[in-house]
């Protein structure tokens, strides 16, 4: 780059910096009756936002016990704008509740996602994939239990090579995240998956640094940027190659046999029906795939993973779990009957949903007019969403064990109250799935993934942490997201299993 194009370079980004301040200064004052958590001046409230992404818990814990009483929004400070946060979790309520027309999903994941560039969202804004996966994935978790299980056995067999009485050490979550990529495309898309599950893990990867690099740039040289430097338009034709012979055979086979054609319960094929009916192309049901593969494979895997980390960093805990899968799978098989019988596992992994939680921050979204809620001014453009730490560790919810890990915990809850709260059960204090209108449609054929894979885990294998005294490792929190440490390592070795 010679002189006079780096001047440029400079320049342009200086503009850019400029505008984000005014930018930033002009929210600030259309926002400046709602208290805020930090510094309240746009530029001090950087020193905020350093402290927020050092120790992102600590800091929203900290800034809740000072508001003062009566409040109900505050607002956080973010790279380029605040977020408005209701200060008492039920005040999440009116947000689920709103329609998109007035607080908008969509604009929330353009905004952090980039998803006009990185998941097409002007594309499928429409949101159909979720009818499929609400109406059809979620009632036949009862016939991919025998899937899911197969898929696991050849997936522990390929990726985890444990053989004879030795113990194997595997780097935990990358590792999981394949397990989890391949078994759920087993059931989204159907075999053969060799390649496409790579593909579909490397597209979360691209979106994730794309979503990052792209607002360093003014919006209007990001579509530029976009096409120069994102690798997703070919991750896109990659994963189409995997797609069109099955699509090319279901229209084949629907020529041939009309009413006869018994199509396979795939979401691939039930997106390929919706695209029929909307006569919409094969791009479209590429689009909606991918946007599906994103959501739910590094979600799940997190979520899986810390709950594993916990688990084996309690031993006492790793025999409980163990004694309950044995005796239920001796006596149901790997059935969604006996998934269901799991029910220290369910306390045990939503447990750690809570006290993990996967982040600070969940259902955001951004208010597309003017609005108020409780009775305060919401501008037009303002990001809102729930604060997880505040719900998930609410004492008002939880009591004095807040925050203990208390396995038990949602066993005693049914037993006192009964209330059931099970792993895919959603609530304003369990928010990881979401809550309300948008909460996640994926979240009982994750909840049953995780569940059987965890059994699978503790009935085929003895498992430890190879941490320093088997504790457990750290999480990373990066922004708003919580991900189990990376290259923590697990050990395991086959178990002597009589029953099949
Ligand atoms: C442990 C695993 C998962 C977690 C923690 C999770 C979490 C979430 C969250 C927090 C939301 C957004 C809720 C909101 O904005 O209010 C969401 C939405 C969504 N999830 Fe999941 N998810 C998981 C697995 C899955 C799976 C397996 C699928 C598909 C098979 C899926 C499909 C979706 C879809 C389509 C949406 C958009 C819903 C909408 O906008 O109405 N998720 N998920």
């Amino acid at each position: 780059m010679d002189t006079s194009q780096s001047s440029a370079v400079v320049g342009v980004l200086t503009l850019w910096c400029l505008y984000s301040l005014v930018h930033f200064f002009g929210e600030t004052r259309k926002l400046a009756h709602i208290p805020t958590v930090g510094f309240s001046n746009p530029i001090l409230s950087y020193f905020s936002y350093i402290q927020l992404l050092l120790d992102p818990p600590g800091f929203l814990e900290r800034g809740w016990s000072k508001i003062p009483p009566g409040t109900k929004y505050v607002k956080v400070p973010s790279m380029a704008r605040w977020v408005v946060f209701p200060v008492h979790p039920e005040g999440y309520q009116e947000i689920s509740r709103a329609p998109d027309s007035r607080l908008s999903v969509t604009k929330a994941s353009e905004d952090t996602l980039q998803a006009k560039y990185t998941m097409y969202s002007e594309e499928i804004d429409d949101n159909l994939q979720i009818i499929p996966i609400r109406d059809k994935l979620s009632k036949m978790l009862g016939k991919f239990v025998p899937e899911v299980h197969d898929e696991l056995a050849a997936t522990l067999e390929d990726e985890f090579h444990v053989e004879g009485d030795d113990w194997k050490s595997f780097v935990a979550l990358p590792t999981i995240i394949n397990t989890i990529a391949r078994v759920s495309n087993r059931v989204l898309v159907g075999l053969p998956l060799i390649g496409y599950v790579k593909e579909c893990v490397d597209y979360a990867v691209n979106v994730f640094i794309m979503a990052y690099l792209l607002p360093i740039f003014p919006g209007v040289i990001r579509p530029l940027v976009n096409w120069a430097v994102s690798p997703i338009p070919r991750r896109y034709r990659n994963i189409k190659r995997y797609y069109q012979p099955l699509l090319d055979e279901r229209r084949r086979a629907k020529a041939d046999l009309g009413d006869q054609y018994e199509e396979p319960a795939t979401l691939l094929m039930w997106l390929a029906d919706i695209a029929d009916v909307h006569k919409r192309g094969d791009r479209d049901i590429v689009l909606r795939m991918l946007g599906v593969n994103f959501g739910s494979i590094h979600t799940t895997s997190i979520t899986f993973t810390h709950a594993l980390f916990s688990l084996l960093s309690r031993p006492e805990d790793v025999e409980t779990a163990r004694r309950e899968v044995v005796e239920v799978i001796d006596e149901e098989g790997w059935t969604k009957a006996g998934m269901d019988r799991l029910r220290f596992l369910d306390s045990f992994m939503k447990e750690s949903q809570r006290f993990d939680t996967i982040g600070t921050t969940i259902g955001l979204r951004i208010s597309v007019e003017d609005t108020s809620l409780s009775g305060v001014f919401i501008p037009k453009d303002t990001m809102l969403g729930a604060n997880v730490i505040n719900a998930h560790f609410d004492s008002k919810a939880w009591g004095d064990s807040t925050h203990a890990f208390d396995p038990y915990r949602f066993l005693k809850i049914e037993e006192e109250q009964g209330r059931r709260i099970q792993l895919p059960t959603s609530t304003i204090n369990t928010m990881t799935f979401g809550y309300g209108r948008h909460a996640c449609p994926g979240r009982f054929f994750a909840a049953q993934e995780m569940k059987l894979l965890m059994a699978y885990f503790l009935f085929y294998y003895d498992l430890k942490l190879d941490t320093k005294n088997g504790e457990k490792p750290k999480n990373f929190w990066f922004g708003m997201g919580n991900v189990p440490n990376g290259t923590a390592r697990v050990l395991m070795r086959r178990r002597k299993v009589t029953v099949e």
